[in-house]
């Protein structure tokens, strides 16, 4: 079998992985997947994969979810176009950290981003928080606190806004409230991690008073430097991530900017 080459970056936030996933094997498979459990995001630099590649490397995943808020790319079915516009106002789709469609009952494990078009490097980076760190950086009293409660996750929390742009372009009809609740503290591998997403929770079960207070603390906690990783893109890069050990967020920008989302479920 041969091995992958790979490098954690810096501060252990993600992982980037050396290989030409045009040519990548099954062993191969295995240890991308080893390694995205153990560093929630990987990073392929240097990709040229077609779309029928691209999908292709994806099944070995799981199986594609359907996104319920926007329709899918006309000719691919799996893959959901996320573009802006130079002309574009407004915010930058998903920016603000989250993690995706966590508001349903069973939100995708992963997302795979493909980079088609993108403005010069070190514009429109993603920002990748690392949650099993952030989980081990809680003070006990939190830890304690949060491990049996269960967040309500909402499809109207605060990033509602940033997809408005995309579903007035090819949004699908008759996308009222969905909302699910979810536990606030997930274990994958016997590593526990904070699923809380910023950008969706709207409330806490069974918690009154301190709700707000509570979400606040996570919230500014979750983002921490320390856990935290920019990544910039190039036309090709594809970027996967586990949605449970991971929070995400787009960063402003200007300029034309395309690309393929597949999530997985
Ligand atoms: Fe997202």
């Amino acid at each position: 079998m041969s091995k992958i080459e790979f490098e954690p970056t810096n501060n252990k936030v993600g992982c980037f992985i050396y290989t030409n996933l045009q040519e990548v094997k099954e062993g191969q498979i295995l240890e991308i997947k080893k390694l995205l459990n153990k560093y929630g995001v990987l990073f392929f630099k240097n990709q040229s994969l077609s779309p029928e590649q691209y999908i292709n490397f994806s099944s070995n995943f799981g199986i594609p979810a359907k996104y319920p808020m926007l329709k899918p790319h006309s000719d691919f079915k799996d893959i959901y176009v996320i573009e802006r516009k130079e002309t574009d106002t407004g915010k930058s789709f998903g920016e603000g950290p989250h993690t995706d469609s966590s508001y349903l009952e069973n939100p995708p494990r992963f997302t795979f981003l493909q980079a088609i078009d993108v403005p010069e490097e070190g514009k429109g980076n993603t920002l990748f928080y690392n949650q099993f760190l952030a989980y081990e950086a809680l003070p006990k009293e939190i830890k304690k606190k949060i491990e049996n409660l269960k967040g309500v996750f909402s499809s109207q929390g605060k990033i509602a806004q940033t997809r408005e742009l995309r579903m007035a372009d090819h949004g699908t009809s008759g996308t009222s409230e969905i909302k699910s609740e979810h536990n606030l503290v997930q274990s994958i591998n016997g590593r526990k991690t904070i699923y809380c997403s910023p950008g969706h929770v709207v409330g806490i079960v069974d918690l009154n008073n301190e709700q707000e207070e509570l979400i606040n603390f996570l919230s500014s906690h979750q983002i921490k430097e320390n856990f935290s990783y920019s990544f910039s893109w190039k036309k090709g890069d594809i970027a996967l991530w586990s949605n449970r050990s991971m929070l995400h967020a787009a960063t402003a920008f200007s300029g034309n900017r395309k690309m393929y989302r597949i999530t997985i479920q």
